[in-house]
């Protein structure tokens, strides 16, 4: 695929190649944990008929929402032709009824139609963003949301003090060295995603955080 972005070939072919390994190194760095924190609140989303999945990788969530969800459907945006392939691999094992568009594409040059779609999922997803991109894609994104609609978030925090920051700091420059060497990541440090999220007038609705406060899942509204 060509890029409008140059920096997105390096980014395409380094989750192309994660993306065999992807589940068992995540396992081996967290356990389960990333996995409670990706289902922790999906029984308690809104009504929705029809959402928009960015960066899923390799399609254990989308397979999740359609078991949980059968009737929605859904369209699942990704870079990584391999992840799509194992998005593809996985949603055949059966799931819903509703159905599920993949796309190969880069996010930062999608075109969607606005107000299309009852929610946005945007899972260890925004952390492949530096903050001024988010400044400008976010309203972009959450335009193709209806008002009333929502956010399904789930990502990295830095927990506050004491040992959790000290093991937080650690761990997450740890991934940023990793993603940096793999994928040409360019961001260094973790935006704070939930002073972004105050600053684009979006209600928390519901949240939890775990892993010793180093994993944040929410909810928003948006208006
Ligand atoms: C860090 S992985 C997270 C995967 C999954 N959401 C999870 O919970 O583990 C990021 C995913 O986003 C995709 N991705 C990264 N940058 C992207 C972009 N600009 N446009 C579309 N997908 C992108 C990658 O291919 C990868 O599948």
């Amino acid at each position: 695929m060509t890029h409008d972005h140059p920096e997105a070939t390096e980014a395409e072919n380094g989750y192309d190649r994660l993306s065999r390994w992807y589940q068992s190194l995540e396992r081996m760095l967290f356990g389960s944990a990333l996995t409670r924190a990706r289902y922790q609140l999906l029984d308690r989303l809104p009504q929705a008929d029809r959402l928009l999945v960015f960066g899923d990788g390799d399609g254990r969530l989308t397979r999740e929402i359609s078991r949980r969800r059968p009737d929605c459907s859904m369209v699942s945006v990704d870079l990584s032709s391999e992840m799509l392939r194992l998005q593809r691999q996985r949603l055949s094992g059966g799931g819903g009824h509703g159905s599920i568009e993949l796309i190969h594409a880069d996010v930062r040059s999608i075109n969607l139609d606005p107000k299309d779609f009852d929610g946005i999922v945007l899972v260890f997803f925004l952390d492949c963003f530096r903050r001024a991109e988010l400044e400008e894609l976010l309203p972009l994104w959450l335009a193709t949301v209806k008002s009333g609609g929502f956010v399904y978030f789930v990502d990295f925090i830095m927990p506050e003090a004491g040992w959790r920051a000290v093991r937080g700091r650690f761990m997450l420059s740890l991934m940023h060295c990793f993603f940096r060497w793999q994928t040409g990541l360019e961001n260094r440090r973790l935006v704070d995603f939930t002073e972004l999220f105050k600053t684009l007038r979006l209600e928390c609705m519901v949240e939890h955080v775990s892993s010793h406060g180093l994993i944040r899942s929410a909810i928003y509204r948006v208006s």
